[in-house]
């Protein structure tokens, strides 16, 4: 891909079709191409989030990639250039397995963000992740099943990256900084289990879900962290729970329960990013931006382990 300063990637055509996100009609436009100066921060809204509520001079760009078009506002907060992608699109019609992950990442990549704020309803498997409140993940269990679910298609050798720590831990440590000061209730870790969707899931998987470690469910984690890294770039999660989940719950799930939770606690969320904006350090405390410096690259025609090749 490109530089830690947004240098522009490649786009080419290649074998993948745009889902998600589809433009309406309206031409693609190069996204401001960052060269020097601050990188960009980039919020990802999941279920209920359709705008992050304080962007100043938002305008909308359609950014081409080699996956597809993907539909994002820029903005600032202060000093900060930030950005806003609407997860499953602004009138929520994308499910979650039909999103255009890649496309979503490459996008944001291009545009010089060097890190990701998503936000995600989930429901909880844990009696101490209570509705209303907010989790900052630390790992994942992967169910999905028919996603693609990384940059690194064959083309340039197989590729294995490190996923000992899928989440940036200083843009975790610095969210749980900011949830305290704002007097939140955040746990500062959680294990998120995602499912490949669109159904909720049975009271038997949870349980299985449970016994394997699982504190949080969703749909829609699992790729996105996972291209995320693959691009070097510093994602955390910040969950919301909306629910318990399924035979936790005395009661059956309704995706309008989900929304409604959500909507309810819509300023916390709000409210948490944009301090967390505000007080962001400079990049630096975390392995992030060289995940690719970690990852092993298998070329068979020299049986080796490549170490640090690129392949896109
Ligand atoms: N399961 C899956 N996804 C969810 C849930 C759930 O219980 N709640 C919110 N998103």
């Amino acid at each position: 891909m490109d530089d830690q300063n947004g240098a522009p990637v490649k786009d080419s055509p290649g074998e993948h079709s745009p889902d998600g996100h589809s433009r309406g009609g309206r031409p693609a436009q190069e996204v401001t191409v960052k060269e020097g100066g601050p990188a960009r921060l980039a919020i990802i809204g999941g279920t209920g989030v359709y705008d992050p509520g304080f962007l100043e001079g938002a305008e909308t760009r359609i950014v081409p990639t080699p996956y597809g078009e993907v539909e994002i506002l820029f903005g600032r907060r202060g000093p900060r250039e930030v950005c806003f992608l609407a997860r499953h699109g602004r009138g929520h019609t994308v499910p979650p397995h039909r999103i255009n992950y890649r496309g979503n990442i490459w996008a944001l990549r291009k545009a010089g963000v060097r890190w990701i704020i998503a936000s995600s309803a989930v429901g909880s498997l844990n009696p101490q992740m209570k509705p209303g409140e907010l989790v900052l993940v630390d790992q994942f269990l992967d169910f999905t099943k028919s996603r693609d679910a990384t940059f690194h298609d064959g083309a340039g050798g197989v590729v294995h990256v490190d996923f000992t720590e899928p989440y940036c831990p200083a843009l975790r440590e610095h969210l749980g900084a900011a949830a305290a000061s704002l007097d939140l209730t955040a746990h500062p870790a959680g294990t998120y289990v995602c499912t490949e969707g669109p159904r909720f899931e049975t009271p038997a998987e949870i349980a299985f879900f449970r016994g394997a470690g699982g504190d949080l469910v969703g749909m829609t984690g699992v790729p996105e962290v996972v291209l995320a890294r693959e691009a070097e770039l510093c994602y955390a999660s910040v969950a919301l729970v909306t629910n318990f989940a399924a035979g936790i719950s005395p009661t059956i799930l309704t995706h309008r329960e989900v929304v409604e939770v959500m909507q309810a606690n819509l300023e916390q969320i709000r409210a948490l990013i944009g301090r967390a904006v505000d007080t962001l350090p400079p990049a630096g405390n975390c392995r992030c931006g060289s995940a690719a410096g970690e990852k092993g690259i298998f070329n068979a025609s020299l049986g080796v382990d490549g170490g640090s090749g690129q392949d896109h």
